[in-house]
């Protein structure tokens, strides 16, 4: 229900979302929303099927048709465990380019919406604060400089077994930030009442007690 408290977190890409969403939701023992997993799952699905990402009316049909079930272990599309999968840079790139449909991104909200549980969501994305979850307690816009993106990428990746090049990810994350940004569906930008927090130079347990701090300055005091 709309009562049950969200906490927003977007930014760009390997700006730290996912990590930081999931420790904060862990402090809180909230649920979380990896709203980028479900672009990712409809790119995949696509691709799986040979359809092509520009293909409106298809890609949309997958999108809300999608088979998809969340579990701690894992991702899993039409019974399949694709948590490794969609995690590849090309299904990232695919998810950028289907996340530009109006259509996708329409047969993609309601599903995002019922995450919304007790005792509370921290979901991220693009589009978490300005239009799944207007009215969410707290909205962070995480950012980081290119470069440390870049290379966060490239370690995550090389420690997951992909291979990587560094000057290709920085390459691929800025047409990726540029493609986010300047969409005319749910472009990534902050929302008016988002607070930008920079975390290129933090850790991540900096990053995680500057998000506690502020959703403890939203609440009531007393
Ligand atoms: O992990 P990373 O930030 O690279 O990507 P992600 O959050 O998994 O999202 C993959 C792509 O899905 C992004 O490049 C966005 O284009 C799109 N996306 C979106 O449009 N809206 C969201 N709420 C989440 C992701
Ligand atoms: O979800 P998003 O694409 O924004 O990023 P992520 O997958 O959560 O984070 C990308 C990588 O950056 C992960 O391996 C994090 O451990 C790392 N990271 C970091 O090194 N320092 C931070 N302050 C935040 C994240």
């Amino acid at each position: 229900g709309a009562h049950v408290q969200v906490i927003a977190i977007d930014g760009p890409t390997a700006s730290g979302k996912g990590t930081i969403a999931h420790r904060v939701a862990q402090q809180l023992g909230w649920h979380v929303l990896d709203s980028g997993a479900l672009y990712r799952l409809t790119a995949l699905a696509c691709m799986q099927r040979n359809i092509p990402l520009d293909a409106v009316d298809q890609v949309a049909d997958i999108a809300s048709q999608l088979d998809v079930r969340f579990h701690e272990l894992g991702v899993y599309l039409d019974g399949q465990d694709v948590g490794e999968a969609i995690r590849q840079e090309a299904v990232g790139n695919g998810a950028s380019q289907v996340a530009a449909l109006g259509p996708v991104r329409a047969a993609l909200l309601e599903r995002q919406r019922a995450f919304r549980q007790p005792q509370g969501l921290v979901a991220d994305g693009r589009d978490m604060g300005t239009v799944v979850f207007p009215d969410a307690i707290l909205k962070v816009f995480l950012v980081a400089s290119a470069q440390a993106r870049a290379e966060r990428r490239y370690n995550q990746l090389i420690e997951k077994g992909f291979s990587a090049n560094l000057l290709t990810l920085l390459h691929d994350l800025e047409a990726r930030d540029a493609r986010d940004m300047q969409r005319v569906n749910a472009p990534l930008f902050p929302a008016d009442d988002a607070l930008v927090l920079d975390s290129s130079d933090l850790s991540i347990d900096q990053t995680v007690a500057q998000v506690m701090a502020w959703y403890k300055g939203k609440l009531p005091r007393g």
